[in-house]
């Protein structure tokens, strides 16, 4: 097999960048190594920026998404048992939020590539990539029980964190910065009508909580919990005490319980692998690196990268120029720190330590009260969550 960009990994990094090339004119092949099933359900981000929102939409993929997407106009802090609205419009000139869940935007990716789209292999899993400095670099893969060979004139890992395009790297041509946190995210789905018409950020007593939605009549809870934590020891009734306690605050307000669809742990990481290319592989979205997911840059992240990936690649085909590849990994970085520098700060502040001390919770109701109380570090806030420019 033969094509211009072979793609590994489809995940939402790897299918639209497929999609913008293929508005491009510029073909390509995405190898994914789980079913079309398994992509399809796998449950993670739900929050996405205008910029996300406008990608999609530039490259029709967004008519589910303009239909049944929640449009939010901010978020909700919750601290010391107060509540406080961070409004986004008002704060950044004019921008939204748009809550639509990953699941779906693979769902509305992988119909529109298998339509019109060259080739998405489902189980077709990246073995190697072969000469990788050259112009004629290979993967090796595995599909329908046999090995068979891609060759491509560019190869873009977008193969997530586990992946093997990273590893491609030999030693000595990147470097990685890594932080593990000391704690992890229970996430639930629920069968219930959402508490709230806007995500609640919420420090509680006990650890950190969030509220988000899938639809009208489906929730998204996330817990801290402590590392290693066997979702089998959180019963439904336990889950929603514990949710109950940390959103507390002293107004009427009742936390919707429900049928408790899925559970699962997530351990929070912050990893960036620096540079982003090496000769003719170039690495997009968790591939490169990973944030923890309080402020929920990771999936706007990957498709910021993307982006500027497939501007890169449509203009070497429109003028022969490689300025645009040769710049991808400094301009990709430039945002990712700055998206790595807010999830950071989001997390640190809403989540307490294992070994916290009352120095470090007046700390943190420090740090909330700051932005509160001033307009200014308000404003800061909502320019990070609603989105960064793409290019730094
Ligand atoms: P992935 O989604 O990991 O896709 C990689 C694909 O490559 C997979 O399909 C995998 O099967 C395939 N693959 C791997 N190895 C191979 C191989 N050898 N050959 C072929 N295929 C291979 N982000 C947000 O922006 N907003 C949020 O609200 C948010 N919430 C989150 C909540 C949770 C609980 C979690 C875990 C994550 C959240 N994220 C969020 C992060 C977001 O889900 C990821 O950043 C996003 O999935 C990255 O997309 P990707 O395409 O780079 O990688
Ligand atoms: C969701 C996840 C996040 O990490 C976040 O900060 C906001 C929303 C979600 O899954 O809906």
């Amino acid at each position: 097999m033969r094509t211009t960009v072979g793609i590994i990994g489809g995940g939402p990094a790897g299918l639209l960048l497929a999609r913008l090339l293929h508005h491009a004119g510029i073909d390509c092949v995405v190898l994914e190594a789980r079913t079309r099933e398994y992509v399809e359900q796998r449950q993670r981000a739900g929050m996405l920026e205008q910029g996300t929102v406008d990608a999609l939409r530039e490259c029709g993929a967004a008519d589910r998404l303009v239909a049944q997407g929640l449009v939010h106009q901010g978020i909700e802090l919750r601290f010391d048992r107060e509540r406080h609205h961070i409004d986004f419009p008002v704060l950044t000139g004019g921008r939204t939020v748009t809550i639509y869940a990953q699941t779906e935007i693979v769902k509305d990716l992988v119909a529109l590539q298998l339509a019109d789209g060259p080739p998405l292999l489902f189980e077709a899993e990246a073995l190697t990539i072969e000469k990788p400095v050259s112009d004629t670099p290979v993967v090796r893969f595995v599909h329908e029980g046999r090995e068979q060979t891609l060759s491509c004139e560019w190869v873009v890992g977008c193969d997530g964190f586990h992946g093997i395009a990273r590893d491609t790297f030999p030693p000595g041509t990147g470097r990685t910065y890594a932080h593990d946190y000391p704690y992890s995210w229970l996430g639930i789905l629920a069968d219930v009508a959402p508490s709230c018409d806007e995500l609640i950020y919420a420090r509680g007593e006990s650890g950190f909580a969030l509220h988000s939605m899938r639809s009208p009549r489906v929730s998204r809870l996330y817990l801290q919990v402590p590392n290693g934590t066997d979702p089998d020891d959180w019963p439904d009734d336990r889950i929603w005490d514990e949710l109950a306690a940390r959103f507390a605050i002293d107004a009427d307000w009742t936390l919707h319980r429900g049928p408790i669809t899925a559970k699962s742990v997530t351990p929070m990481r912050s990893y960036v692998h620096e540079p982003m290319r090496h000769g003719r592989l170039l690495l997009a979205g968790d591939a490169a690196h990973i944030v923890p997911p309080t402020g929920a840059k990771g999936l706007n992240l990957a498709v910021s990268d993307v982006r500027l990936l497939a501007r890169a690649f449509a203009e070497l085909h429109r003028t022969g120029s490689e300025q645009l590849l040769d710049r991808y990994s400094a301009s990709c970085l430039a945002r990712v720190w700055q998206a790595t520098r807010f999830s950071y700060d989001m997390t640190t502040m809403l989540h307490t330590r294992p070994d916290a001390d009352p120095f470090d919770h007046r700390l943190q109701l420090a740090r909330l009260r700051r932005i509160t109380a001033s307009r200014h570090a308000a404003a800061e806030l909502a320019a990070n969550y609603t989105g960064l420019p793409l290019e730094w």
